[in-house]
């Protein structure tokens, strides 16, 4: 068993972590790390833990320690659930320490030494790692996931980019409220309201889906016009898609090739890799947040309403997604067991 800290453990991504590691074949917690007001507390005292499952036992009665990488001792890997504005410096300390980071914040995300991986898609990106660790002089790693919605949006373009390429794409997001963090947006602001603005979200879909999309050293060079909505249901992302395709895509054609698609994951038999990172529905009011969030364990994008765009001239479609465990924790566990079968851990 390899042993594992969670930065951040306390928080909303930080209890999937916890969440999803619990019963792991490969990674057992051993490290919960949070802030100054959580330091020195039991975790379960600390955390008031707010999934459906029991709190794990083990974890339980952890005690709380800071992110500084002097506290954390004697792990092999480090998942960081940090806010970015806290986790750039700190991940950086622990890389230098020669741990590998695997990490949600957006602080290193569009480094161009840094891997973004949504491994389904763009696992050749560990390259990446080699330059990191000549320029950056450690013997550590920072490997990110990207944001929730652009994890979403990507596993079903990939598919399309790769069989019919893409010119352009517009999106249009309808994003849960855990995708805030906790305790996230006021119950005042969201019951019974949508809000059409999520501080960075829209820069973050359109830049880091060309990086993705991209080689390890050249985003894909598609333009992407994204407009990002908070709604009020607790998990879950939806978005509509509007593709322009370069060669012509019915949409039969570019549902068999959502459906036929898997990636390295799949074929490495990885212990979170869901069996089909795509689901195609064709049931005419489906994906439904509240029904189909969970569809893969959370690992799948869902996609339905695949019709003609007769603006773009290629396809459109509905993709829903789990934003913290597809969209977060999950695709970070999913980036580690990667990186360890090719033994960068
Ligand atoms: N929510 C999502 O759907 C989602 C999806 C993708 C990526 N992300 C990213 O994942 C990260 C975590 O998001 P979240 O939703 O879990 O946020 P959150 O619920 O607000 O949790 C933040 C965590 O960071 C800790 N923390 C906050 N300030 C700290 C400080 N100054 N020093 C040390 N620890 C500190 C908190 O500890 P205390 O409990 O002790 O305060 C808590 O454990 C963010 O970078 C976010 O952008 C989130």
């Amino acid at each position: 068993m390899l042993k594992a800290a969670v930065l951040g453990a306390t928080g909303n991504v930080g209890q999937i972590f916890v969440q999803l590691l619990d019963g792991h074949p490969w990674f057992e917690v051993t490290t919960v790390a949070a802030s100054e007001r959580s330091k020195g507390r039991t975790y379960n005292e600390a955390s008031r833990w707010r999934q459906s499952t029991p709190i794990p036992e083990a974890v339980a009665q952890m005690e709380v320690v800071d992110i500084d990488s002097r506290a954390v001792k004697d792990v092999d890997i480090v998942f960081s659930a940090l806010p970015s504005a806290v986790a750039g410096k700190v991940e950086e300390d622990f890389a230098s320490a020669g741990y590998v980071v695997v990490s949600n914040a957006s602080a290193h995300r569009m480094d161009p030494d840094v891997p973004m991986l949504n491994p389904e898609i763009n696992c050749s990106h560990v390259s990446l790692i080699e330059e990191q660790r000549r320029k950056r002089k450690w013997d550590g790693a920072i490997v990110t996931n990207p944001n929730c919605s652009t994890t979403v949006l990507t596993l079903p373009l990939k598919p399309i980019f790769d069989e019919f390429g893409i010119n352009s794409l517009i999106v249009s997001t309808m994003q849960a409220i855990s995708g805030a963090g906790y305790p996230g947006v006021a119950s005042l602001d969201i019951v019974d309201n949508v809000i059409p603005f999520i501080g960075g979200e829209e820069n973050k879909m359109e830049t880091e889906t060309q990086k993705i999309l991209g080689t390890a050293s050249k985003p894909a060079d598609f333009k992407v016009s994204s407009s990002c909505h908070r709604v009020s249901t607790i998990d879950g992302h939806m978005e509509a898609v509007f593709v322009e395709t370069k060669k012509k895509a019915e949409p039969n054609a570019v549902a068999e090739a959502m459906e036929n698609f898997v990636g390295e994951p799949q074929k490495l038999k990885l212990p979170s890799a869901p069996e089909k990172p795509v689901i195609v529905t064709w049931e005419k009011d489906r994906p439904q947040t509240r029904l189909d969030r969970m569809e893969g364990k959370g690992m799948s994008t869902v996609v339905g309403r695949i019709r003609k765009d007769p603006v773009l001239g290629g396809v459109k479609f509905i993709a829903l997604g789990h934003n913290t465990i597809r969209g977060a924790a999950g695709c970070g566990i999913l980036n580690a067991e990667y990186l360890k079968v090719k033994k960068f851990i």
